[in-house]
């Protein structure tokens, strides 16, 4: 199963996978396994797998480049829905930083105050949000 689903999202992830070197190079060497240890502080919340359920927040699968507030299954806001934002490195980054100075009303916490820390976190994500990081994968 998750083979069949990780040869269909092949071209995608080669694609993010150079996505993110280029973005990791651009911010001076992003350390996804950095980022895989901030992505803890998420996990109560949300998911990352293809088939991944929502939990208190919605499943963050395929995140990049989707309009905020899209999972078909999820209750957002309407702050969030209304945001007109569509996910790149740069509105994760003001996201993530302080989601509610940048979606007032939005029912996600706080942020991370460290430029670094975000940058790491962000550049785990676009390789883990497209199917590209499997549970475990070293590299
Ligand atoms: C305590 C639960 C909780 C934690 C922890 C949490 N989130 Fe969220 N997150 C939410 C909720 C709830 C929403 C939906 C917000 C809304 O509808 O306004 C959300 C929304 C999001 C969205 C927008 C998704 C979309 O489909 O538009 C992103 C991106 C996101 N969170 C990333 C993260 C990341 C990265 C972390 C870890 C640093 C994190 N969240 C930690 C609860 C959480």
């Amino acid at each position: 199963m998750t083979k069949i689903i990780a040869q269909l999202v092949l071209s995608r992830a080669a694609a993010a996978i150079l996505a993110a070197a280029a973005f990791a190079s651009s911010a001076g060497a992003a350390d996804l396994s950095h980022g895989e240890k901030l992505w803890r502080k998420c996990v109560s919340c949300h998911t990352l797998e293809p088939d991944g359920r929502n939990k208190v927040g919605p499943r963050l699968y395929g995140l990049f480049g989707r309009a905020a507030g899209s999972v078909p299954d999820y209750l957002y806001t309407d702050e969030l829905k209304a945001s007109g934002i569509v996910w790149n490195e740069k509105t994760l980054d003001a996201f993530l930083h302080d989601s509610e100075a940048m979606v007032p009303g939005t029912k996600m916490y706080g942020g991370l105050s460290q430029a670094e820390d975000r940058s790491d976190l962000i550049a785990f994500l676009k390789q883990a949000t497209t199917g590209a990081a499997s549970s475990g994968s070293g590299r």
